[in-house]
């Protein structure tokens, strides 16, 4: 059950700890990726935690490029994996004031990754291709209500 889950914006401390899910590693990596230019700026972008009693069990963050396209990618904690936590933490992202304001939202993901799917089309998101190493992606597009 997701409960006892609190959702907060989250500091480095608590990425800090994703680092050691090691089981999830490849996901793991771009979530907390650096920059590819390393005279480009931190990527700008947000990070979310889910805690549950205090521990991390889910972090999940949209990533900007130049053109104002938001990435979103989102990871939980595997012994926690199938209790609704994934669905409940991209939900909540997705909810956000600075997340409703973007236009454009992709999400690359494994082919063989069934909840990530099913979360996103449950979340409006539609598959649009596949990426150079065969991952699929998925976009959102939404209209702007003052355009
Ligand atoms: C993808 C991921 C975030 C899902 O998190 P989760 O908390 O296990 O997912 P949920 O429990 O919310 O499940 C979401 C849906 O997928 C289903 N599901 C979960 N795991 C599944 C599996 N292994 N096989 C089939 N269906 C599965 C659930 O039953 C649920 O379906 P429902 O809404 O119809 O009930 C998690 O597996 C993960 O961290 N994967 C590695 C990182 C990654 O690939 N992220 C994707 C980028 S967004």
């Amino acid at each position: 059950m997701t409960d006892d889950i609190v959702i907060i914006e989250a500091k480095p401390e608590h990425l800090s700890q994703v680092e050691t899910w090691t089981a999830r590693n490849d996901a793991v990596k771009t979530l907390l990726k650096k920059p590819k230019d390393p005279s480009a700026e931190t990527p700008l972008g947000w990070h979310w935690a889910a805690l549950s009693d205090g521990e991390v069990v889910s972090v999940a963050s949209i990533e900007l490029n130049k053109e104002h396209v938001g990435y979103l990618n989102c990871i939980v904690k595997p012994d926690h994996a199938r209790q609704g936590i994934g669905s409940r933490i991209i939900e909540y992202v997705l909810a956000q004031p600075q997340v409703k304001n973007l236009v454009h939202l992709h999400s690359v993901i494994d082919p063989s990754n069934t909840a990530a799917r099913k979360i996103l089309n449950q979340n409006g998101f539609s598959r649009v291709g596949y990426d150079a190493d065969g991952n699929i992606e998925f976009a959102r597009h939404t209209h702007r209500k003052d355009s």
